[in-house]
């Protein structure tokens, strides 16, 4: 069985990824990580210098590569929106969707902002990050599991 992680920038997908990753004994990846390990380049890089179209046609690629064993995986806040992503993910695994409130979330990504998210700078207001947002949720909400929160969910007592 695996498990994918879904939800905005910031949500705390690989977080808690890593930690049910301990608590189940089942592999973590990061598809971001994933990606950069695969292409020796940054996310950051990928989109600065391919564009951010070609970034989801290899965002695709990874996430359909066919691992051997059963995983948890984190994916980008907007991996489940291109591609047929998210029906892929629900045909070979159990999609949770981490929904945050996006106030908080905005609040916490502007202000915590590393210069690493190229869609942060882009929409680096909270209006923007808000509409993007909004937009997602569409497919964001196929998700088979939501874990619904105001702010940063308890992992602990989530895994209890
Ligand atoms: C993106 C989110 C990022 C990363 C890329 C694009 C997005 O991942 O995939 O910068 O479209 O929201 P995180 O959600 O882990 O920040």
């Amino acid at each position: 069985m695996n498990i994918f992680l879904i939800g905005f920038m910031g949500s705390g997908k690989s977080t808690l990824g890593k930690k049910l990753s301990d608590y189940l004994n089942v592999n973590f990846i990061d598809l971001d990580k994933y990606i950069e390990f695969n292409e020796n380049y940054n996310i950051k890089y990928i989109f600065n210098q391919k564009g951010e179209k070609y970034f989801r046609y290899i965002e695709q690629k990874y996430l359909k590569h066919k691992f051997k064993e059963p995983f948890i995986m984190s994916v980008g806040g907007g991996t489940p929106c291109y591609y047929n992503n998210i029906n892929y993910m629900n045909q070979y695994g159990i999609t949770i969707f981490i929904n945050i409130n996006i106030e908080f979330l905005i609040y916490n990504l502007l202000k915590n902002s590393k210069d690493d998210r190229p869609l942060l700078i882009s929409n680096n207001k909270k209006s923007l990050l808000k509409d993007l947002f909004i937009n997602r949720l569409f497919y964001y909400k196929k998700s088979k599991v939501t874990i619904n929160s105001n702010n940063y969910i308890n992992i602990n007592s989530l895994l209890k």
